[in-house]
């Protein structure tokens, strides 16, 4: 708790000023380090003077606070929010959290009306109703850099259209695809991402504030006042559920741990990708870094530390998950835990999702070396059993032994199926004909995958055009 000076030797004299006439003598300093969260929910500064501005503007128009207050208040958070952008305020832990320092601070600014504004609204539904804003903004960012993640890979697509590479299964060479195709691919993990986001935000968008404690309140409270303020759609309907609901930071930490699987699957490609052995890619010099040994080593470091905060990422998830596992209706103290995994896993997944957007912007691919690996390993093998079924009227099965066979053959003379002779190959089956030696090549493979949502040239260009309009527009 490092930004705290003023308070951190308590010994138990001071009460506090918020609940001191319950108390002969504040925390001590164990129970204070403890109890406070300061430390990091002044993240929600910008919330929770939002969510104050609404409340106080509801209170006015309800007639619950005088203009005059409601004026003082509005004018004093504004001041508040000013010292906190500008780095002057001071935080202290003694206050706990952030509601508390907003407060104590502007009663220090505009006097006792600053001791009105909590009027009908406990810290529970006011932590809820911040924690829920910031997670919103965080899932509008998330989109738009997911976005723009998409608009590069896109591109790349486009350029990579017709360039050839292995396609895999068991990371085994299975057949010729293009790396377009593969950067499609990639656009799609994301669109998916990009809609748990949306389906993430419609569920979570109603407003806990005016749940106050947990039982609602007697004063005249306008929520749905309060609700369209603070751009949600409506406030929620129970007043227990209101303060004890964390689903919406759950989501939000399931929707990342999923993203976080598609970036270390993409990121394990890279380091694959970049490997001498593979050289299929070169990422730039600025995502690279070198070995303070080897003078020769190019490492794709960030690829690896994407792949490897993906498990933070999940300890994140599953740190939550277990706070909120075993709580009774409705709020615990437990749920302050909430904060560092969801402020954690946003940053964590941001600067990932940066780092692969400039990564693949700025890498080089290895066109030639992705070619000549497209047919080796026999990739046009289905390409053959295929031209068996369609011009001779084989049927599959058949087809794929005659060409289990002509792969031996071929495999044994240590050449590819295209190096074979015709009389080699009529030696399997008689009725070949040198019209086979079409489809064996790996850019005539690729350019009869025309089938939807297949590889060849002219469909990934045309994914690419229906890609932009359904991500990018
Ligand atoms: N700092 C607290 C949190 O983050 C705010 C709510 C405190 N409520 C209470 N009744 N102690 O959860």
């Amino acid at each position: 708790m490092s930004d705290d000076n003023n308070a951190s030797n308590t010994t138990g004299n001071a009460t506090s000023a918020m609940w001191g006439g319950r108390f002969k003598a504040g925390p001590s300093a164990v129970m204070e380090e403890i109890n406070a969260s300061i430390g990091f929910d002044k993240r929600l500064y910008a919330q929770d003077i939002r969510g104050s501005r609404a409340h106080a503007s509801m209170l006015v128009r309800q007639g619950i606070l005088t203009e005059d207050d409601g004026k003082a208040i509005l004018e004093g958070l504004d001041r508040v929010e000013t010292e906190i952008r500008s780095g002057r305020f001071e935080f202290s832990r003694a206050l706990e959290d952030i509601h508390m320092n907003v407060e104590s601070r502007l009663r220090d600014l505009i006097g006792d009306a600053a001791g009105r504004l909590h009027t009908a609204r406990s810290r529970n539904d006011q932590v809820a109703t911040d924690l829920k804003l910031w997670v919103r903004d965080a899932l509008d960012g998330l989109d738009g850099s997911l976005r723009d993640f998409q608009a590069v890979l896109i591109a790349r697509a486009e350029e990579h259209a017709a360039t050839v590479m292995p396609g895999f299964t068991h990371l085994q060479a299975a057949q010729p695809v293009t790396l377009g195709h593969h950067m499609l691919a990639y656009v799609e993990m994301i669109g998916r991402d990009r809609s748990r986001i949306r389906d993430c935000r419609r569920r979570m968008n109603e407003c806990p504030l005016g749940a106050a404690a947990l039982a609602g309140t007697s004063f005249p409270i306008d929520r749905d006042f309060t609700a369209t303020q603070l751009g949600f759609d409506r406030p929620t309907q129970n007043s227990l559920d209101s303060v004890s609901d964390r689903d919406f930071a759950l989501e939000y930490l399931g929707l990342l741990s999923i993203l976080s699987v598609h970036l270390s699957r993409m990121a394990e490609e890279m380091v694959i990708w970049a490997s001498q052995q593979f050289a299929f890619i070169r990422v730039s010099d600025d995502f690279s870094s070198g070995s303070s040994i080897m003078p020769q080593k190019r490492n794709p470091d960030a690829s690896e530390l994407v792949r490897g905060k993906a498990g933070r990422v999940f300890g994140s998830l599953m740190g939550l998950l277990t706070v909120m596992k075993g709580l009774p209706l409705t709020y615990g103290k437990d749920m302050q835990e909430d904060k560092e995994p969801v402020f954690d896993a946003s940053d964590t997944m941001e600067l990932c999702v940066a780092a692969m957007t400039g990564m693949f912007r700025s890498a080089t691919f290895g066109v030639a070396r992705m070619k000549a690996d497209a047919g080796k390993g026999f990739t046009t093998a289905t390409d053959l059993a295929d031209w068996l079924v369609r011009v001779l009227n084989l049927p599959f099965r058949d087809a794929h032994h005659v060409t289990g066979a002509l792969v031996k053959m071929a495999e044994d003379k240590g050449c590819g199926l295209e190096d074979l002779s015709l009389d080699e190959m009529r030696s399997v089956n008689a009725a070949i004909t040198d019209a086979v030696f079409a489809v064996l090549g790996v850019d005539n493979s690729v350019a009869s995958r025309t089938s939807l949502g297949g590889t060849a040239p002219d469909n990934v260009k045309a994914q690419c055009a229906h890609a932009r309009e359904r991500f990018l527009s």
